[in-house]
């Protein structure tokens, strides 16, 4: 990949595609760390004296109309407090872009165009041919094959890889393709069906995986254990039957938990109860691992060499029920392992714990990420290789 980094961008018209699709409430930006890793790249680039265009997608709009709801505007105003400067948001800009060098805008939600998110040619074209170089910089969005982050990588006269990019890049294949042992995958959330794809190809690259929610009561319940109430497939005991009998035959340990904290409803105020897992009744929901089992998994995270983070162990917006997610991302912060943590509910846990300086690589992106660690090859990615080799 010919990374931006080595080009001189003195002067020249520069477009570069972020992963600006952040949170936003009531006009404002809720969290602005996608806008933040968009930084150095962006500063960069200006202090070099290119004239910069940004563009990026928020939410999933109506491709051929404008609405509010769906405007940059917010993300402008955040950039232009962070940057210092002010980010001029641009309306109509498929045909043109007026910016001089050393200046920089924002392009209205690239949604908004229509054929951006079929890959279309012409509009890819359109794309390149506002720039003298194409910055392919949003990781976030790097499993989207859409005009905006593959087509016009097709087309530009220069495509290159933004700092941002390359360093998810790297940090993914230091802690994937390389990694110092024992690799221990932590992957929770809601569905094992959601993340299938992943657990079935991570048994065959870590030395342990350690599931959590609703992913880890259906492995319980198919270790034969009554989970109650609690969120779970039944459809898909064979499954994780079939994922543990693939582990051991691979070397890899999927400690499930011994305990469970349990409670009879969905709720912050219900009352919490540690069991021990062939405890759990019928009228029980679990909603966090239990003291011994985050004790064991402290345990293995302390003697990794790498930790790869995705997803929350507990339903840790609720107080009673944080305490796993908690000593884990502590065990995690503590650790001496190469620790990369990704995806929506975990960066919200590094968050709230505050560990944020002490994880090696949070990763920007949500289902780049998991695909990135599903074996997957980014679309956006393997454009600019494809481009790299050309030349
Ligand atoms: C994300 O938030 O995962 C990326 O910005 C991609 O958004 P999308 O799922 O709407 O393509």
């Amino acid at each position: 990949i010919i990374r931006m980094t080595d080009l001189d961008l003195s002067g020249k018209r520069v477009l570069i595609r972020q992963d600006l699709n952040v949170p936003v409430d009531a006009g404002r930006v809720t969290s602005d760390q996608r806008i933040t890793a968009s930084l150095p790249t962006l500063r960069r680039a200006l202090e070099q004296g290119a004239a910069v265009m940004v563009t990026s997608h928020l939410g999933r709009p109506k491709e051929g109309s404008w609405s509010e709801a769906d405007s940059l505007a917010p993300v402008a105003a955040r950039l232009s407090e962070l940057l210092g400067m002010d980010v001029p948001l641009v309306r109509d800009w498929v045909d043109g872009v007026d910016v001089a060098p050393g200046q920089l805008v924002l392009l209205e939600n690239c949604r908004m165009n229509v054929g951006e998110k079929a890959d279309d040619e012409g509009l890819s074209k359109k794309y390149a041919a506002l720039c003298d170089v194409f910055v392919m910089d949003a990781f976030g969005t790097a499993h989207r094959a859409q005009a905006s982050t593959h087509g016009v990588i097709r087309f530009a006269k220069i495509a290159a890889g933004g700092p941002l990019l390359m360093a998810e890049l790297d940090a993914l294949a230091k802690a994937l393709d390389a990694p110092a042992r024992p690799l221990l995958a932590i992957v929770a959330g809601s569905k094992v069906s959601t993340k299938l794809e992943l657990l079935s190809s991570l048994v065959g690259k870590v030395d342990q995986l350690i599931v959590g929610g609703g992913i880890a009561n259906t492995f319980i319940a198919a270790l034969g254990h009554d989970v109650g109430k609690s969120l779970v497939e039944p459809d898909l005991l064979d499954t994780a039957k079939q994922i543990m009998a693939d582990a051991k035959a691979r070397g890899a340990e999927i400690p499930v938990p011994t305990d469970v904290v349990v409670a009879p409803a969905f709720a912050a105020d219900a009352p919490a109860t540690v069991k021990a897992v062939d405890a759990v009744g019928g009228d029980d929901m679990i909603l966090d691992i239990g003291p011994e089992t985050a004790k064991r998994y402290c345990a293995l995270i302390e003697s990794a060499g790498t930790v790869v983070w995705n997803g929350p162990v507990g339903v840790f917006e609720f107080e009673a029920f944080g305490a796993g997610t908690e000593a884990l991302a502590r065990a995690i912060a503590a650790s001496k392992a190469f620790s990369i943590a990704g995806g929506g509910d975990t960066l919200a846990a590094v968050d709230k714990y505050g560990i944020a300086d002490d994880v090696s690589y949070i990763s920007t992106g949500g289902g780049a990420f998991l695909e990135f660690l599903e074996g997957k090859t980014l679309p956006a990615v393997a454009a600019l290789e494809a481009r790299a080799q050309a030349s």
